[in-house]
């Protein structure tokens, strides 16, 4: 069934955020831009993100000429506007007038104007601000045909500590706690050191200057910023759906950012989106696995609403914000753009449209650059992109199906930032999601990726990696889940606290789910950097780095073995079988082919289905949207890809019997006849 983004606009999206407020000075400019934009088979322009001080320049006094112009032009040439509130950034004179508004850092310093993302999220004087100018918005453009969707602020992100923050966040603990503190002085397990709190004025938000080290805290913390946060997006919601109620609404996320469990936003929007920027090209990962952590991301922002999503912005050639900013190369643009609509994109669209002449963005790639011209290699191919895509309208609103669930949470993200133990630099909690998924992507397996508290009912196979904080009810899933003939792989440091960050007693991983993995972990061995041990599993020698969890067998099967150190011979894997599933527990971190070999192993034995049958070249990936495939070559190297039947170009109708070939950087859509 087709689940389109835009109900009313049956075509994929090419865009760009679109500032013209910065060149109201230049009009032949902006002339120019409608002109430049419509050539470039563009349909969409996000407009108003930082707006504010040109839309309201002084308190109560508007002026909407230059937007109105944009969304008339863009309804003329029947494309569609996603509009954005404009509180991403205030005006001068609003931090002047109200310093409210301003934030606090950990250290209680309040900080001066400045910057963008900077406001504080409980402020009523900022939330009354943001909803009257959104009110005025959404009455200007209610019934405008060139508005397509809400563009709600901008990559909402940080926290605040000021006197309003530290009230709220007392309040929030207040309801989580049912006002009882000696609940949460358990939680929090502050005897230790001496720190039971026996007022709740005694509370204060983390910081370097005082309470810090007390994790209950700290998560809980992180708990309300993300909540406040979406509180906020909610109340700037309130006038957008009093006026508009049937215009979707979405906000730009931003990859696995640390403030904001996007979790809890998918149910306040309509559409998911999210900003893109990938370090293509780098010299320190394959190219392969660059292309694997970005589909992850696009599978994750894809599973929130479980419809197409958009990729909000991304760059036609570089950023400026990177330690070093090179250069997509040619195609490069067109493959991460197809990339994005294989995982469940509908819409594709840049930051940003022209090239700001000054300040801190005037290096970064925009489809116009500073020449002013058509004539450049990157609006080139921005144009025969939007080519493609006008072709592709059959491809709107199509999903995608998975056999395969991964499990990233954002509460390990964070618990995993600040717990002590374990590597303490880093314990690489992401990385190693993304190393789980990568055999599933060279696989061309189509993966969703959901948080711990998602349905696990419709997979064949959940792979949770570094599940240490379990939530209440996640432990009997998993055991209805593997009783009822599903497949779970476990790893290393899981099912170790509980969601106050307390260690469960009586052996990890947690409850019940000793006798579901049918072992129990008793240590965790850390390796320095340098050193190493070695695991065999089906006479194959791995070599194990960082973590190694020394476990006991309680009814499960050990499928490979320590081969160094006090725990040589002890059980590395283990599968064990339980009610009609299976559960594996892999002990040991391993530097990534036991993944690649493990996976495609469960691959054939639980006959996962592939986006194309057989096996993928080095680099290449097949995924699937309805009956399109899209084979995708993120390699510097021409390769052909054996084809076990017959399929046919969707965009040329050309044939392919036996085989295809990619070109570097190449995408093909094909269908099956
Ligand atoms: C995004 C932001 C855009 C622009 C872009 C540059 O994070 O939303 O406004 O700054 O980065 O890459």
């Amino acid at each position: 069934m087709k689940n389109p983004v835009l109900k009313d606009y049956p075509h994929i999206l090419l865009g760009a955020d679109y500032n013209p407020e910065q060149w109201l000075h230049m009009p032949e400019v902006l002339e120019k831009d409608i002109q430049f934009w419509q050539e470039a088979n563009m349909n969409s322009f996000s407009v108003g993100i930082f707006s504010w001080s040109v839309i309201e320049p002084e308190e109560g006094v508007y002026n909407f000429s230059h937007l109105d112009d944009v969304m008339d032009r863009a309804a003329e040439a029947g494309g569609k506007i996603v509009l954005a509130t404009p509180s991403g950034a205030r005006p001068h004179w609003l931090a002047q007038k109200y310093p409210e508004v301003l934030r606090v850092n950990e250290r209680r310093e309040k900080l001066l104007f400045g910057e963008r993302h900077n406001h504080c999220f409980t402020s009523p004087v900022y939330r009354e601000k943001v909803q009257n100018i959104n009110r005025r918005l959404a009455e200007r453009y209610k019934d405008h045909p060139a508005l397509g969707i809400w563009h709600i602020s901008n990559e909402y992100n940080g926290n605040c500590h000021c006197p309003l923050c530290q009230a709220a966040f007392r309040e929030w603990l207040k309801k989580k706690y049912h006002n009882n503190l000696d609940e949460l002085n358990r939680a929090w397990w502050s005897t230790f050191w001496s720190h039971t709190i026996t007022d709740w004025e005694q509370i204060e938000s983390p910081s370097s200057l005082g309470e810090y080290r007390v994790h209950g805290l700290n998560l809980d913390w992180m708990r309300f910023v993300s909540d406040q946060t979406i509180d906020f997006l909610k109340s700037e919601l309130v006038p957008i759906r009093e006026v508009t109620p049937d215009v979707p609404v979405t906000t730009n996320f931003t990859g696995f950012n640390h403030d904001i469990n996007y979790w809890r936003a998918k149910e306040v929007l309509d559409v998911t989106s999210w900003d893109n920027y990938p370090s293509w090209h780098n010299d320190e990962e394959p190219a392969c696995y660059v292309a694997a952590k970005t589909a992850m991301v696009h599978d994750m922002y894809r599973c929130f609403k479980n419809k197409p999503f958009f990729m909000m912005e991304s760059t036609p050639s570089c950023v400026n914000w990177k330690p070093v900013n090179k250069l997509m190369r040619p195609g490069m643009n067109t493959l991460q753009a197809f990339q994005a609509i294989s995982h469940g994109a509908d819409g594709v669209m840049y930051f940003q449209f022209r090239k700001s002449r000054g300040g801190m963005e005037k290096f970064h790639g925009a489809v116009i650059d500073h020449v002013g011209h058509q004539d450049t290699r990157v609006y080139r191919e921005v144009q025969s992109l939007g080519a493609r895509l006008k072709g592709l309208d059959e491809l709107v609103g199509v999903g995608t199906k998975s056999e395969v669930a991964l499990v990233f949470d954002w509460e390990n993200i964070w618990l995993f930032d600040d717990i002590a133990g374990y590597h303490n630099k880093e314990r690489k909690y992401i990385p190693t999601c993304e190393k789980h998924y990568y055999p599933f992507w060279k696989n061309g397996i189509s993966v969703d990726v959901l948080d711990m508290d998602g349905d696990f009912a419709p997979y064949k196979l959940v792979v949770m990696p570094m599940a240490y904080m379990l939530r209440p009810g996640v432990e009997e899933k998993i055991e209805a889940y593997v009783r009822g003939g599903g497949t779970i792989v476990f790893t290393y440091i899981s099912g170790i606290v509980d969601e106050n960050d307390l260690c469960y007693l009586g052996g990890w991983p947690g409850g019940r789910l000793k006798e579901v993995f049918g072992i129990w972990a008793e240590e965790t061995d850390t390796l320095y950097p340098s050193d190493r041990n070695h695991v065999e599993v089906d006479g194959k020698i791995y070599t194990a780095v960082d973590y190694c969890d020394l476990i006991h067998l309680r009814g499960a099967k050990a499928l490979g073995a320590y081969q160094e150190d006090f725990y040589a011979g002890r059980p590395a894997l283990t599968v064990n079988g339980y009610g009609a599933g299976r559960a594996y527990y892999i002990a040991f971190r391993d530097t990534g082919d036991f993944l690649v070999d493990f996976y495609e192993k469960l691959m054939t034995e639980l006959a996962l289905v592939r986006n194309l049958q057989g096996e993928l070249p080095e680099n290449v990936t097949a995924q699937r949207r309805g009956d399109f495939i899209f084979l995708e070559n993120f390699g510097e190297n021409e390769t052909v890809v054996p084809l076990h039947r017959t399929y046919k170009n969707y965009e040329t109708n050309k044939v392919y019997p036996y085989e295809c070939v990619l070109a570097p950087r190449e995408v093909k859509i094909l269908v099956e006849i």
